[in-house]
């Protein structure tokens, strides 16, 4: 008697596995197919500017400095994202030599040309935790001593051109709207309120969850281990486009990293500070481009979608070296710390654009203004 009792549950438990399996399935396929139809056809060249993105704009700012002020360190104000470096490295950023004449755009104008760059690694969040929690990993690159006028009217005598990334290729959110509901949701403590708003679910944004939790995800070997992306458009001469960062391991001496105590809680540092200064071995990267094809789904306005490789290629223009060096001083650290990275640091020929670029306009200026403020009062 008991035997069977048990058989039936066995039996019953079994088919609601199955059932739950074929929803899951059934869901993944709708959502798949709902996607590829939602997403395709040609997009537009141009930015679209949607109405109220300025009084928008204001309200992010107020939100950041916010953020700031709640996550400050005890003794300094740190950046409002990727406050932790693990360090900031010279570079060398080399245009390809036989560069194809339209890739040879802005600062990759002249084949074989050598620039000397600041590079600045770090982690994704507002707080400076351990290494081994998920997070989105950043690269700041700045090129110096560029001539030509600087897209902001007060740094004209800074000659730079910066290229900001995280190691992950799409954003998790679309446009100012969206980033402003869910940073104040955050900011107010309301985490599950950041991508699902209200009770109606047409206002759920589940695609943009799992992208944010994709983001956040565990550390690499090491900072030189990863590929950064660009994530928003940026102008590429006359066409629009992407880049990335990517690890180029055949262009340096070979090296293989000694594991590191992940334990410990600034193991990247640890990782950067191994190669390049106990083992003097550089480390390699390529700077590729990714140039918009307006005929295919590949939007300015929407950071949420990334741009699929088989729809344009990423094509290189230059190779980085990070040479051997000793990085990681006392003076060298709160250099870094001082130092200012910003999209919109730059020339007219990689003008960012895109709503999410607008945006990091204001933001980046408000929340470096502020925090360097506060640390020179100090
Ligand atoms: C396209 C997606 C984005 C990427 C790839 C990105 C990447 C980065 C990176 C790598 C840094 C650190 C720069 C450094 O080393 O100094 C940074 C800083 C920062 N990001 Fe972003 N970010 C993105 C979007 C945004 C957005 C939408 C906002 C807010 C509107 C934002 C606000 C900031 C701020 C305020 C800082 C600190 C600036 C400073 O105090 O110097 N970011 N971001």
């Amino acid at each position: 008697m008991l035997m069977t009792l048990w058989l039936r549950i066995g039996v019953l438990l079994g088919k609601a596995v199955l059932l739950l399996l074929g929803l899951g399935l059934l869901g993944w396929a709708l959502a798949t197919a709902w996607l590829a139809w939602q997403y395709r056809g040609a997009v537009a060249r141009e930015e679209l500017i949607p109405p109220g993105e300025a009084a928008m704009t204001q309200d992010v700012i107020q939100t950041a400095v916010r953020i700031v002020d709640q996550h400050r360190d005890n003794t300094r104000y740190l950046r409002d994202a990727h406050a932790k470096a693990h360090g900031c490295v010279k570079a060398e950023v080399q245009v390809l030599a036989d560069l194809t004449p339209e890739l040879r755009q802005g600062v990759f104008d002249t084949p074989g040309k050598t620039w000397q760059a600041i590079v600045r690694l770090s982690n994704g969040n507002a707080y400076p935790q351990f290494d081994s929690i998920r997070d989105a990993r950043g690269m700041a690159i700045k090129l110096q001593d560029v001539s030509g006028n600087q897209l902001l009217e007060d740094r004209q005598d800074q000659g730079e051109q910066d290229f900001v990334m995280f190691n992950h290729p799409n954003f998790f959110v679309s446009d100012v709207a969206e980033y402003r509901q869910n940073v104040a949701a955050q900011a107010d403590g309301k985490k599950a309120m950041a991508f699902f708003p209200s009770w109606d679910p047409r206002s759920w944004q589940v695609r943009h969850l799992l992208i944010a939790l994709s983001t956040l995800a565990p550390a690499p070997a090491s900072p030189t281990q990863t590929t950064y992306f660009s994530v928003s458009p940026y102008k590429f001469g006359a066409a629009n486009a992407k880049f990335r960062v990517a690890p180029d391991p055949d262009s340096c001496p070979r090296y293989t990293l000694a594991p590191q105590n992940q334990a410990l809680p600034n193991f990247l540092r640890s990782a950067l500070n191994q190669q390049l200064s106990t083992d003097r071995v550089p480390a390699c990267f390529v700077l590729q481009v990714q140039r918009q094809d307006p005929n295919k789904y590949m939007p300015i306005e929407d950071t949420s979608v990334e741009w699929r490789e088989s729809d344009a290629p990423f094509e290189t223009v230059a190779r980085i070296k990070i040479p051997a060096q000793d990085f990681d001083t006392p003076a060298q650290n709160l250099q870094c710390d001082n130092q200012s990275f910003n999209p919109w640091f730059g020339i007219e020929a990689h003008r960012p654009i895109g709503g999410i670029n607008r945006l990091r306009k204001a933001v980046y200026q408000a929340v470096s203004d502020y925090r360097h403020a506060r640390n020179s009062e100090q």
